[in-house]
This record gives structure tokens, C-alpha cells and sequence, in this order.
């Protein structure tokens, strides 16, 4: 281990350039205008899995954009790991709240990060973080200890539902054949508080559509006597939580499984400061379901939020129009034993029911995912935990966390097999938002901490 440590070391200057150059690429899933892009990336991450001593490298082509498959098979009696990652990023607008160039990076220190972070859009989520796997690996290979099977996939449409790998995993069920599967994609609570996420949410993702008159009218020619569509769906919007902040969609909790007292009781153990919280946020007041924390009200308890909503003028100055549509991305976080198609299902019921008859309505789903929890009695669990430890200087948490990874659930089902989510980012590092950021610290953590899990995942597997 000490000259896997002493290769990482070496080449620590290398490792953080070759993150710029996959950084600089802006392979923006959601949006066709990146396609090529998106491509590109997909051939650099394989290019770069090769020249860590991968074999069978492949860019498997699907009906949506590629997953890279690649692997070093040293023996069959040994535990095989598959590696998970994307190397899909999130569009990074509003561009005029970045600091610098999204597809530019920088480094430079913050609060959090004092020794310096990577600014840009993917490298918290998740180029970061799967790169600290392939050049973990690289540095095992090289040294010549790498102690188990490792296969990578890395994915390119995560950030878009990952429709595709489902259909990838069900026709390649042999070539993917692991024992457990290694996921770098979620957050520790802090640089000195590590933590193993043990659960992620589902989602049900939809746009709704309301259509008032055929046309867009004059406000005053018309108004008050016209349904105002985006008045509607404003107030359709706003009943479907009550004053308790309880969603009031029928039936949306029959299949939320609660959590035990003793659980919760362990769960807000955890270091969490409400006011450095509010104060990271800018907010007086942290807002949510009544009779849950803010860490219960992020991880064990679903939710239903706006992600976008639009209509009428929204141009320079005033347009007094009543306009003929509105609309909404809507989007709601599941928890187990919910499913998602159900909650699509009956939420698009409850919005046709609540529209009054001055409107018409249409829903449309997007993609969803399952939510799922994984198990700390397990071998995996606990080689992941003891690596952490052994460079942090400290037992990692179990934490639920309030994203979703829809893959996780599926490799359950297809596959399976149980993930470890053990990631290296912060919260506080802009996934999704302008200004993403990953701290060098975290990159340099992850990269040490990898050849940890792989020596006692294998030594505790026999
Ligand atoms: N890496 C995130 C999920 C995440 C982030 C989990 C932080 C836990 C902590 C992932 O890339 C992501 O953003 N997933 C999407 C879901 C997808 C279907 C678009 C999400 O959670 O919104
Ligand atoms: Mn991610
Ligand atoms: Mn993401």
C-alpha cells in the first residue's frame, strides 16, 4: 500500500491536469446542441481508462449516448467490483452567475476548501469523482496491487434519467456480473466529518400544461372574465401542500415506510449546525414538513417542488395580456417503498380533478427513478467504512441523503447486487447550481482512500 500511496504522490500535479482537460469539455446531456461533446467525452474517458491499464475497453453505443465499459479481470476466484460513475454534466446556466467560464476551470480556496477547489460545471458531479477511480486504479495497476476484479462503467446520461442503462444492464447482465457495485457520486458532511451515504430518494419528474382561451388576450378587454391560466396553476400549484406542509395529493403517503424512533433518534446525532445552514443559504428560516428535522425533512420524507414555471410576458417592461398558457417542470422526491410510476400516476389524477373547468390540462412525464436504502452490516459497507477511516482518522457516518441516482435501485433489481455510495463532495459544492466546485482536498482524499476499500474489501471477502 505504501508505494500505491507514494505513486498517488508522485503524480498528484498530473492527476489534477488530466481532471482540467475532462473539465474543459462540456458535455451537457440535456441539451441535443452538445451532442458532440458529450461524444468527445465519452472517447477521453475511455482513452484515459486504457492508459490506466483497463482492458477490454469499449464505448458501447446506445440509443442515447455512450457508456464506457472498461476492466482488468486477474482472477475468478477474486471479488469483482464494477465502478460507477457519468461523466455527464448539468447545463450550467444561468451562466451570468458563474464567476468564471463553466467549461474554464479554476482553482482557487474558499471557506471550505482553504487548500483550493476546481471551479467548474461536472467536477463535484461527477467527473471529479470518478476520476479519483481511474486514477486510483491507475495507481494499483502500476504498482502491481491491485488486490480484486475492478470493471468500470461510466455512463453519459445520468443527468437525464439513465433510460438507456437500464436497457444496457438487462441485454449485458454477464459482462456486468459483480459482487457489489462502487458508486463516488454523493457527499461526505464535511472535509473533517466523513460519511458513507446508506439511502437516496426516488423521483417522479413532470411538466404540466394549462390552456386557458385558444388565443392571448388583452388583460383589460377580457380580464376577470377569462380563466387566467397562470392564475390557475398558481393556486393549483399552492394547494397541494397544507399548512403543516403536508402534501395533500390523495393517497401520496400510503407507501412512505417510516422510520423507526430509534433510527431518527441516530440520524440527528449527526453533526448538523442549522445555523451555519441558514447562514451558507442566506435564509432566516429553514421551512418544511411539520414534525421532521431538516435532516429528516432531506432524507426520509418525500417532497413535492416547482423546477421551473412559465407563461405570459416575461420580456423587457409591461404587456397587459392574458395570456393562453401556463406552464410547469414539477418534480417530487420519493422515499422507500414508494414507486415512482404510481406517484406519476396519481398525481396526474389529483392535477386533472383540482382543474377547475375554465382550463384544460396536460401532463406529461419525464423520467423517475426508485428511491433506495443500502445495507451497514455488509462486507462492502464496512471495508468502505474502514478505508475512510484510515485516512480520515475517523469513522465515517451512515447518512441517508436527499439526491436520487436511479441506477442504484436498478442495479438491485437487474444485477443484483448492492452499491456502496461512498463519494467524496460536499453539499456546499454547487451540484446543479453556477459556481460548482470540488475541493482538491476531496479529489487527493477520494484518490488515497480508493486503494484502501479495494486491499480490505478483498482481504474481508475470503
Ligand atoms: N450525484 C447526483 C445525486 C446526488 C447528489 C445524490 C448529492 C446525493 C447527494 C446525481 O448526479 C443527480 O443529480 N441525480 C439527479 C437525478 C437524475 C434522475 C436527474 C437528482 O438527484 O436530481
Ligand atoms: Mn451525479
Ligand atoms: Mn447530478
Amino acid at each position: 500500500m505504501q508505494k500505491v500511496q507514494a505513486y498517488i504522490n508522485k503524480n498528484k500535479q498530473r492527476f489534477l491536469d488530466e481532471l482540467i482537460e475532462i473539465l474543459k469539455i462540456p458535455s451537457i446531456s440535456a441539451d441535443p446542441d452538445y451532442k458532440d461533446d458529450v461524444f468527445k467525452t465519452a472517447d477521453y474517458t475511455a482513452e484515459k481508462l486504457k492508459a490506466a491499464g483497463a482492458e477490454n475497453v469499449e464505448i458501447c453505443q446506445t440509443a442515447g449516448y455512450p457508456i464506457v465499459y472498461g476492466d482488468k479481470l486477474i482472477d475468478p476466484a477474486l471479488p469483482t467490483v464494477l465502478v460507477y460513475g457519468h461523466y455527464d454534466v448539468q447545463p450550467p446556466d444561468p451562466l451570468e452567475l458563474w464567476t468564471t467560464g463553466p467549461f474554464e476551470p479554476v482553482i482557487k480556496p474558499t471557506k471550505v476548501h482553504p487548500d483550493g477547489a476546481i471551479f467548474a460545471r461536472g467536477s463535484a458531479d461527477d467527473k471529479g469523482q470518478f476520476y479519483m477511480h481511474v486514477k486510483a486504479f491507475e495507481a494499483m495497476i502500476a504498482e502491481d496491487a491491485l488486490p480484486c476484479n475492478v470493471k468500470f462503467m461510466i455512463e453519459g446520461e445520468e443527468e437525464v434519467g439513465s433510460d438507456n442503462l437500464g436497457v444496457f444492464c438487462q441485454a449485458n447482465k454477464e459482462k456486468l456480473a459483480c459482487d457489489m457495485v462502487m458508486i463516488s457520486d454523493t457527499s461526505i458532511i464535511a472535509n473533517d466529518c466523513p460519511s458513507i451515504s446508506v439511502g437516496l430518494r426516488g423521483l417522479s419528474y413532470l411538466e404540466v400544461e394549462v390552456t386557458g382561451p385558444n388565443r392571448d388576450l388583452h388583460s383589460g378587454v377580457y380580464g376577470g372574465a377569462v380563466a387566467n391560466p397562470i392564475n390557475i396553476l398558481c393556486k393549483m400549484i399552492a394547494s397541494m401542500h397544507d399548512e403543516n406542509n403536508h402534501i395533500t395529493i390523495p393517497e401520496f403517503y400510503d407507501d412512505v415506510a417510516e422510520v423507526t424512533k430509534a433510527e431518527r433518534k441516530a440520524m440527528n446525532e449527526a453533526p448538523f449546525d442549522i445555523h451555519a445552514y441558514k447562514d451558507d443559504l442566506d435564509i432566516f428560516q429553514v421551512r418544511g414538513e411539520k414534525g421532521y428535522t431538516t435532516l429528516e425533512r432531506t432524507s426520509i420524507r418525500p417532497t413535492l417542488d416547482v423546477n421551473g414555471i412559465w407563461g405570459g410576458y416575461i420580456g423587457e417592461g409591461a404587456k397587459t395580456v392574458l395570456p393562453s398558457k401556463a406552464f410547469a417542470k414539477i418534480s417530487m422526491r420519493l422515499v422507500p417503498n414508494q414507486s415512482s410510476d404510481k406517484i406519476t400516476e396519481i398525481f396526474t389524477k389529483h392535477f386533472k380533478k383540482i382543474a377547475p373547468k375554465s382550463v384544460k390540462v396536460q401532463v406529461r412525464p419525464h423520467h423517475g427513478g426508485e428511491p433506495a436504502v443500502t445495507p451497514t452490516d455488509t462486507v462492502e459497507y464496512k471495508a468502505a467504512a474502514k478505508a475512510m477511516k484510515t485516512t480520515f482518522g475517523k469513522e465515517p457516518i451512515p447518512q441517508r441523503g436527499g439526491g436520487s441516482i436511479p441506477i442504484v435501485a436498478l442495479f438491485e433489481e437487474v444485477l443484483g447486487v448492492k452499491s456502496v455510495l461512498m463519494g467524496f463532495g460536499l453539499d456546499s459544492d454547487g451540484l446543479h447550481s453556477p459556481n460548482e466546485h470540488y475541493g482538491l482536498f476531496n479529489y487527493y482524499k477520494g484518490i488515497e482512500t480508493i486503494p484502501y476499500f479495494f486491499q480490505y474489501y478483498a482481504e474481508m471477502k475470503q
